[in-house]
């Protein structure tokens, strides 16, 4: 697996996979989700946050170079990060998205100086919160109402991963692969 740029390549699984309706409850993205939808997110959101180092965004691929998901930090402007992933539906279910995820926050500890980085969630995303357990990160009272999507009001899940706490736990948290 690798963590790279995201490439026109990746465009058509980029839809597919944020048409699909796990990614659409719990990830704030337009419905129905286009082509056009995508190549904007690669020119605007992803190029344009690498830009201004407001977001950096990775495209996982796997050793075929085939697009598997998206792992990506949010900048506080300042040493904190908020972290975000969404994988397709033919790479779930296999560790990958943890893996992707452990890799990114060694880099947002080891190189890019992230003292905190915080994570939220709908409060059902189970998947989602126990990758955030699995990595360490200390969950706290979820916020009552605060997701919002589609005129739903949800429970928004949250915790942190402290700099320290990661680098204390750097080899149990580690995925086996
Ligand atoms: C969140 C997402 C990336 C997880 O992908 P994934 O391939 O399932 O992730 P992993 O395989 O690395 O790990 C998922 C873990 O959650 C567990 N899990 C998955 N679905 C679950 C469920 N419904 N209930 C309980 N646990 C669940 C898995 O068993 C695994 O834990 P384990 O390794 O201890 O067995 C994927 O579901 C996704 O893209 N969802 C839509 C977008 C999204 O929700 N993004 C996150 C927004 S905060």
């Amino acid at each position: 697996m690798t963590l790279r740029a995201h490439r026109e390549e990746d465009l058509d699984r980029i839809v597919e996979q944020c048409q699909d309706e796990l990614a659409q409850r719990y990830v704030p993205l337009p419905s129905p989700y286009s082509l056009a939808m995508a190549q904007d997110f690669l020119n605007g959101y992803v190029r344009g946050g690498w830009d201004t180092r407001a977001r950096t965004d990775f495209a996982v691929a796997d050793d075929n170079d085939r697009y598997l998901g998206s792992v990506g930090l949010h900048s506080h402007n300042d040493d904190r990060y908020e972290v975000g992933f969404v994988f397709h539906p033919d790479a779930r279910g296999r560790g990958l998205a943890t893996i992707a995820t452990h890799r990114l926050l060694e880099w947002a500890f080891d190189d890019l100086g992230a003292q905190v980085v915080l994570w939220r969630a709908n409060a059902s995303n189970e998947a989602s919160t126990r990758i955030a357990t699995k990595l360490g990160f200390e969950l706290s009272t979820p916020l009552v109402g605060w997701f919002y999507r589609h005129g739903v009001y949800d429970d928004e899940a949250m915790g942190t991963l402290r700099r320290q706490r990661f680098v204390d736990n750097r080899d149990a948290t580690k995925p086996s692969r």
